[in-house]
């Protein structure tokens, strides 16, 4: 009886847990870059209730972007959901993962977007540890609206993103993985 009780209020408090972290958060854009360059980029996350790990990630690649030129705009999903219908170069979806998933706000996004058949787009799956399921959710969804998958990466907050480092912060590291990436894709699409 007590045990059943224990379990059943440790599922109840991880439901409730689930649903205030798959609350869609407020809006918030952050500019990158100059608004008369050429390319622009939008990255989009939906803010996680406890830690701005989505947020650094996605301004880390938004500056490497910025420093090859490109206008990169970070937008959560509620901000993104209200950017008018510009020319977008590249979009790059930073999600997070709960139970295994992708975040619903990123998803649902994702899904009712009308545009993104034949865009460059880079999937960034975050997590604290285990997002190897989440990542391939977030792949399978990107096919199935025909984007063009240039890159897709996934990003720790506690499982080490560099093992072979030890000196500098896992969330450095994250950012620092980020911005690599964001330099690669701004050189990758540079002759296009
Ligand atoms: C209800 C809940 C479920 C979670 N499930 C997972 C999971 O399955 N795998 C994982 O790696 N992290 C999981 N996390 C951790 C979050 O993904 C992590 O906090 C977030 O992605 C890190 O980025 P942030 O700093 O932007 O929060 C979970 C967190 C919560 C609150």
């Amino acid at each position: 009886m007590v045990v059943l009780w224990v379990v059943g209020s440790i599922a109840f408090l991880w439901t409730l847990l689930t649903f205030l972290a798959e609350i869609k958060g407020k809006e918030n854009i952050i500019l990158f870059g100059d608004s008369s360059s050429k390319r622009t980029a939008w990255l989009v996350y939906n803010p996680d209730l406890f830690y701005n790990l989505d947020q650094q990630v996605c301004s880390s690649f938004a500056q490497a972007l910025a420093d090859q030129g490109w206008l990169a705009k970070v937008a959560t999903v509620a901000a993104a959901e209200k950017m008018g219908s510009e020319t977008v170069d590249l979009y790059v979806f930073c999600a997070n993962t709960y139970n295994w998933a992708p975040d619903w706000p990123t998803s649902n996004y994702i899904k009712n977007h009308q545009v993104l058949q034949g865009k460059n787009a880079v999937a960034i799956t975050l997590g604290s540890g285990s997002t190897g399921n989440s990542q391939r959710l977030l792949e399978e969804m990107l096919n199935a609206k025909e984007v063009r998958l240039l890159a897709s990466i996934t990003l720790w907050l506690m499982r080490p993103n560099d093992e072979n480092d030890s000196k500098t912060s896992n969330v450095q590291m994250a950012k620092e993985k980020a911005k690599q990436l964001g330099k690669k894709i701004a050189q990758t699409l540079v002759d296009e």
